[in-house]
């Protein structure tokens, strides 16, 4: 794991996007796993810079999203894919139709997950995966105590990761749905390449725990200290519990 304590946001964007482009221009079909939350946004930012500077091409990526809350009608302003098409797809020119997401919204919910497994597998694994973490440890939707061997399912979101998401659905937690369906630990494992970005200090704690806690699921983010290519960018504000 490589841990690189940046000077501000900008800086964080500028890595993280050093890695998409350096991936891209060897391999213009990467898949990409992308997060939702703040903490990628300066990577997206500087991506999206990137295009549209014509420094950068990525119209021929496929994106895999983590999660997806459930329940929410298609195209709802706080839907994780909804999110991830206004922050990054759109505006980097990803065709919609290699935007994918796991299906909150549909009837079947584990059929859903088994077919998001199946797609990830079929486009070749994820190549890059940008990931934030939950200020309680959690990577994408795997709250403490989920198996460090789990696969996309539905999970339920603790009180304290709705409160932390409220902002999204104006401060308001019981609108935060109650439900997702998530990428596993085990899925996100299989990754080749995996880029955490933290910041502020509601994130040390689970920082602290990320780089040098015991491997436990009562830290999800833990369990990449098992994967053989993780770098960690972080402000100083995040990584004040090292
Ligand atoms: C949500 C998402 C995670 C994200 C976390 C932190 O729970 N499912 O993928 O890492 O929030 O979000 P933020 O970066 O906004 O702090």
């Amino acid at each position: 794991m490589e841990v690189v304590i940046c000077r501000d946001e900008e800086e964080i964007g500028r890595l993280g996007a050093d890695v998409v482009s350096r991936l891209v221009r060897t391999r213009p079909e990467a898949v990409l796993g992308v997060a939702t939350g703040s903490s990628p946004r300066p990577v997206y930012a500087e991506l999206v810079a990137r295009v549209r500077a014509g420094e950068l091409d990525l119209s021929g990526v496929s994106t895999f999203s983590l999660d997806e809350y459930v329940g929410l009608p298609e195209g709802h302003p706080a839907s994780y894919r909804t999110e991830i098409r206004r922050e990054l797809t759109d505006p980097a020119g990803i065709p919609p139709e290699r935007v994918h997401s796991p299906q909150g919204s549909a009837g079947d919910l584990p059929a859903a997950a088994r077919a998001y497994e199946k797609r990830i597998a079929a486009a070749g694994g994820v190549d890059v995966q940008l990931l934030g973490i939950g200020s309680d440890g959690h990577i994408a939707f795997n709250e403490p105590g989920s198996s460090l061997a789990s696969r996309t399912r539905i999970k339920t979101l603790t009180r304290r990761t709705r409160e932390d998401n409220a902002r999204f659905f104006d401060g308001d937690t019981d609108a935060v749905p109650t439900h997702c369906l998530t990428q596993g630990l085990a899925t996100i494992m299989q990754a080749r390449h995996v880029v955490l970005v933290a910041t502020g200090e509601g994130k040390a704690r689970a920082v602290a725990q990320l780089v040098e806690g015991a491997v436990s699921a009562r830290w999800p983010a833990t369990v990449l200290q098992w994967h053989p290519h993780v770098s960690v960018l972080l402000d100083e504000a995040a990584a004040a519990g090292l």
